[in-house]
């Protein structure tokens, strides 16, 4: 099993450019299979998701051309079936948007249950209740997704969802683009990979408005076509690079993201007292000696992204006071406090809150990196940290982040992916 280990203390300095996002390029992928078209999709993380994800689509017959590591070509004209069970899909969050794209295209879908990192129950009802108003028979047996619609096509209605879902708002977005009628989302998610999709969508000949607000407008068109699109930058990715900044004292400009989708990020670390500058399509963060307390509670966007709550949490553990964490989107997401403390740390949690209390230093240890962004988090708490520490399962960081040590090593962290005891000895010696 592949492991980081990380000698830590060293500002990092230097420039960092950011890819496309995972969670867009997820459903991006599977919406171009909606087209009997080829779909040229540019700027795709070269991620475990996503390679699994065009693994899969090839697997029931789309067309897939590998132009270069970020770049896919897709066809979607010789799909052959629209059932989607194979062993890699079920470990994957995103399979889900399969059963959008499908149902959508075909009126029928058969896709294995999700699967993603265990950060809480994560249930699935919003998007089923998203098909069953466009008209599909949805069921659950044996693991599976099946919906089936009785007629050619879905039919337009309108759904509100009780919940604020990423992936209901865009699931649904999939599945009514080729609905005969119009169909309105309300409550959706406002989140830019939602925006993505749509823009994504619209250049494939669908008619989407009003996405990245409160309420999606569809029209339902008859058939989508070929194109051509970017995915947007990885606002996560981007945040994470930012706080590596912070938690190692260093200086980072973080290249090619868009500012505003990093405002919730950029407003915590100025409070904390990182400087930031802002330009175009860059942000440079300057960490500060010492760091200020403050509060934080996950929300949907424009609130503070759940998905970075582990790496600030990082920032946190080393303010001068308490500071709160409260997490208001999964259920299960401090399973990484209990690594943290091996490392120092002095956090409490109390429900859905955590209590953190500043300590001076990290110090190295051995730790599990349990799910994509806690095990980002426990990299980052080992770059800052005195001595050196071993992040094991970075399987899960490699789901999510393209060549992180190597980005890392740019920015002059010392990091290597090891295996066996004597990879180890090897490195400990080398940076002793
Ligand atoms: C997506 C992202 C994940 C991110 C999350 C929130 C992907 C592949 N994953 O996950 O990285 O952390 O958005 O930004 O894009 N909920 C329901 N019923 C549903 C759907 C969701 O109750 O049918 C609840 C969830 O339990 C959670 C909240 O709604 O409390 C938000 O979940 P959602 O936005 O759907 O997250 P995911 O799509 O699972």
């Amino acid at each position: 099993m592949e492991k980081y280990i990380v000698k830590g203390g060293t500002p990092l300095v230097g420039e960092v450019s950011i890819g496309g996002a995972k969670n867009a390029a997820l459903a991006i992928i599977a919406a171009a299979i909606m087209a009997d078209e080829p779909v040229k999709i540019e700027n795709i993380p070269d991620i475990k998701d996503i390679n699994v994800l065009i693994d899969t689509i090839a697997e029931i017959g789309a067309k897939v051309d590998r132009i270069d590591r970020h770049t896919v070509r897709i066809n979607g004209g010789t799909i052959k079936t629209v059932v989607v069970n194979n062993e890699s899909i079920k470990k994957i969050r995103a399979s889900y948007y399969l059963v959008g794209a499908l149902l959508g295209k075909f009126s029928k879908a058969q896709v294995v249950l999700p699967g993603g990192c265990n950060i809480g129950s994560r249930p699935i009802d919003q998007h089923l209740k998203g098909f069953r108003a466009l008209g599909a028979e949805v069921k659950i047996e044996h693991g599976m997704i099946s919906a089936m619609s009785n007629g050619e096509r879905l039919i337009g209605t309108n759904v509100y969802f009780d919940v604020n879902s990423v992936g209901a708002t865009i699931n649904v977005m999939l599945a009514a683009v080729t609905a005969e009628g119009n169909t309105v989302i309300e409550n959706a998610a406002k989140e830019p990979h939602v925006v993505d999709v749509a823009n994504m969508l619209n250049s494939m000949g669908a008619n989407i408005k009003g996405a990245g607000t409160d309420v999606i407008r569809i029209k339902g068109v008859k058939k989508l076509h070929g194109s051509e699109y970017a995915v947007v930058q990885d606002q996560i990715e981007a945040g994470t690079f930012m706080v590596a900044a912070a938690v190692t004292r260093g200086n980072i400009l973080v290249k090619n993201v868009i500012p505003k989708h990093l405002e919730a990020i950029t407003a915590k670390l100025l409070e904390i007292g990182c400087k930031i500058e802002e330009y175009d399509d860059s942000i440079r963060v300057i960490g500060a000696k010492e760091f200020n307390t403050t509060h934080i509670k996950t929300l949907p966007y424009p609130g503070f992204p759940t998905d970075m709550q582990p790496q600030m949490s990082v920032a946190l553990a080393l303010a001068n006071g308490t500071s709160t964490v409260t997490e208001s989107i999964f259920e299960n997401r401090f399973k990484y406090v209990d690594e943290l403390t091996r490392m120092g740390a002095d956090i409490k949690v109390e429900g859905n809150t955590a209590i953190i209390r500043g300590v001076a230093r990290y110090t190295g240890a051995q730790v599990n990196a349990l799910d994509l962004r806690a095990g980002a988090a426990l990299v980052l708490a080992g770059l800052a940290a005195d001595g050196v520490t071993i992040v094991e399962d970075i399987v899960y960081i490699q789901r999510g982040y393209e060549k992180f040590e190597e980005k890392l090593r740019n920015l002059g962290a010392t990091i290597e992916i090891v295996e066996t005891d004597r990879e180890i000895k090897k490195f400990k010696l080398k940076v002793s």
